[in-house]
């Protein structure tokens, strides 16, 4: 089955359809830049020529950089304050000419991971960090994840953590190497502090260039691995996240036929995952009601 992934980021909006059995693309990916200023209108537009490039009609899932809950953007904070309080399911779903499934940009990518790449099959706690224009987190306990949680926005030394360790930030404050991973180390530390994952997963596009920062990380106990799908992962799991009726991933890992009798049973609980509904089972769309 294929699912199509739209993952709107800061700098570009990418979208790829995507087989749910691999997680791997069917079609090359297409990225167009991010509307300046990116107000809900213009990437609409976007999503729209995209989902015209492909042909496409069926399952489509997308990402959004902030909190989405119940369909509804919550944050923004590297797109323009418009999204705060719409119905962007509703809006881009009339964009798209379907309805479509909306997730934040890392808890897809998180998905992905934790399925297809670097985290498959991890069980306790593991903590995927995407650095790109923002820093995004998706936090999973045993594979399952726990939504939303922005832990880009800890504030460290008086600083939002983005505005020291994403990659905008190396880029914007042309930081070395060296100078971006003591940030980011220093990033990771606090995130052990608090939650003591035993697996961190370094995503987003930097993640491509894992040899040279990651070997200069020191003092974490948690094992620090690059993604292995890159800045792919969001486009997967957005896919991932369309899938409707979805028997899984009842969890991260379960692949998407895994077990089709507990589909059926979670199913008759009222969880089947329809489109426009809360989500395949387990890949919670955030926030929504049991
Ligand atoms: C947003 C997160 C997002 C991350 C990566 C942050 O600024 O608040 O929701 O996941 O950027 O795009």
């Amino acid at each position: 089955m294929h699912a199509l992934g739209i993952d709107i980021g800061g700098t570009g909006i990418k979208a790829a359809p995507v087989d749910l059995d691999t997680g791997t693309f069917v079609a090359d990916r297409v990225k167009i830049a991010t509307p300046h200023p990116a107000v809900p209108d213009a990437v609409a537009k976007v999503v729209h020529r995209l989902v015209e490039t492909f042909s496409w009609s069926g399952p489509t899932g997308i990402t959004f950089p902030g909190v989405v809950t119940n369909g509804v953007t919550r944050t923004a904070a590297n797109l323009n304050p418009a999204w705060i309080g719409l119905d962007a399911r509703a809006m881009l779903a009339k964009a798209a000419g379907q309805e479509v499934r909306l997730l934040n940009d890392a808890d897809a990518a998180g998905v992905a991971e934790m399925t297809f790449g670097a985290g498959k099959g991890e069980p306790g706690t593991v903590h995927m960090v995407t650095f790109g224009t923002g820093i995004g987190s998706a936090l999973f306990v045993d594979g399952v994840l726990v939504p939303n949680t922005e832990f880009g926005h800890l504030e460290i030394r008086g600083k939002d953590a983005e505005e020291r360790a994403s990659e905008r930030a190396k880029t914007a404050q042309d930081m070395s190497w060296k100078h971006w991973a003591r940030n980011v180390n220093e990033y990771l530390e606090h995130i052990e502090a608090l939650l003591s994952p035993q697996l961190i997963i370094v995503g987003g596009g930097i993640s491509r260039q894992s040899d040279k920062f990651l070997p200069l990380l020191t003092g974490l106990h948690a094992r620090v691995v690059p993604a292995a799908m890159h800045n792919d992962a969001g486009i997967a799991g957005a896919a991932m996240a369309a899938h409707p009726g979805s028997a899984a991933p009842v969890r991260a890992g379960a692949g998407a036929n895994a077990n089709p009798d507990l589909g059926a049973a979670i199913g008759a609980t009222g969880r089947t995952g329809t489109l426009g509904d809360q989500g395949p089972p387990g890949f919670p769309d955030p926030g929504l009601p049991e």
